[in-house]
């Protein structure tokens, strides 16, 4: 797909599949289009050209209910956006009102166990204000996923918060992949690109440098503009791979 901002070309035919149940990373640097890809691919900045298919069905053609879409693609984004004035519990339910219709209590029992999934059950009642960046995202997670999507695009979701945050919203998103969610993530966290991607996406000036399995890109990427990136990364990023808890491991220790 392309797309452009008035004279800035973004997106320079970025062209890529998602199978069901696939974890796909996207990582470059500021500028490279990352955000605008994710933004392209739920509408909610549709390309200039190009197709965008959901289970066979083209997303650009003419007629199809942006609600459809907004129901089947979640969105995770790096600043939470909660609505301020509504409760943990009153955020995840909206979407489940007011997009599938479900009676309040219904919408409000659906929200109550996505929170357990993201272990914010106990906040339910909390306005955000009232919570942690890290809780605050995994109510934004538990937003998203109480819509039961088939794709959910995460766009650089833990890196508006302090590192001590960090691994309690990467676990929350390591067990949502392990449970078989198609995901697109927009990050710079290794670890968990290691342990759950099925392939990386190196995104910079609008086009893919390079793809292939995390273990092909981090230990031996052709291109020295990857190599160079990923040398980088932890002094533009920080490294939080030890907060991550993997189950593999977890029975070996
Ligand atoms: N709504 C917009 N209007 C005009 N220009 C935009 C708009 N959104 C993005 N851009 C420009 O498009 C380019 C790509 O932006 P984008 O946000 O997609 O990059 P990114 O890879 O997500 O970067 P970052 O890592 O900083 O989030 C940038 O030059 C940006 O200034
Ligand atoms: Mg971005």
């Amino acid at each position: 797909m392309w797309k452009s901002y008035e004279d800035l070309q973004v997106l320079k035919g970025v062209s890529f599949e998602l199978a069901e149940r696939e974890v796909k990373v996207i990582f470059g640097p500021s500028g490279g289009g990352k955000s605008t890809l994710l933004r392209c691919i739920n509408m909610l900045s549709p390309p200039d050209k190009g197709k965008v298919f959901l289970s066979g069905q083209n997303l650009m053609a003419p007629g199809v209910d942006l609600n459809i879409i907004r129901s089947k693609i979640g969105m995770v984004f790096q600043h939470f956006n909660l609505f301020a004035h509504l409760k943990a519990i009153d955020n995840v339910s909206l979407g489940l009102r007011r997009v599938k219709g479900l009676e309040k209590e219904e919408a409000q029992s659906k929200a109550l166990e996505t929170l357990k999934r993201v272990k914010m059950v106990e906040w339910a009642d909390h306005y955000p204000a009232e919570l942690s960046g890290g809780q605050q995202q995994r109510v934004g997670i538990a937003r998203a996923l109480a819509m039961e999507p088939d794709v959910l695009l995460f766009d650089e979701p833990t890196s508006a918060l302090d590192p001590e945050l960090i691994g309690e919203v990467l676990q929350v998103m390591l067990e949502i992949a392990k449970a078989g969610t198609t995901m697109v993530v927009v990050t710079h966290e290794m670890g968990f690109a290691s342990a759950v991607a099925s392939e990386m996406i190196f995104l910079d000036g609008g086009v893919i440098i390079e793809q292939g399995s995390p273990k092909n890109i981090l230990t031996s990427p052709k291109s020295d503009r990857v190599k160079n990136f990923i040398e980088q990364i932890d002094i533009l990023y920080g490294r939080h791979e030890e907060l991550l808890k993997l189950p593999d491991e977890e029975g070996t220790k």
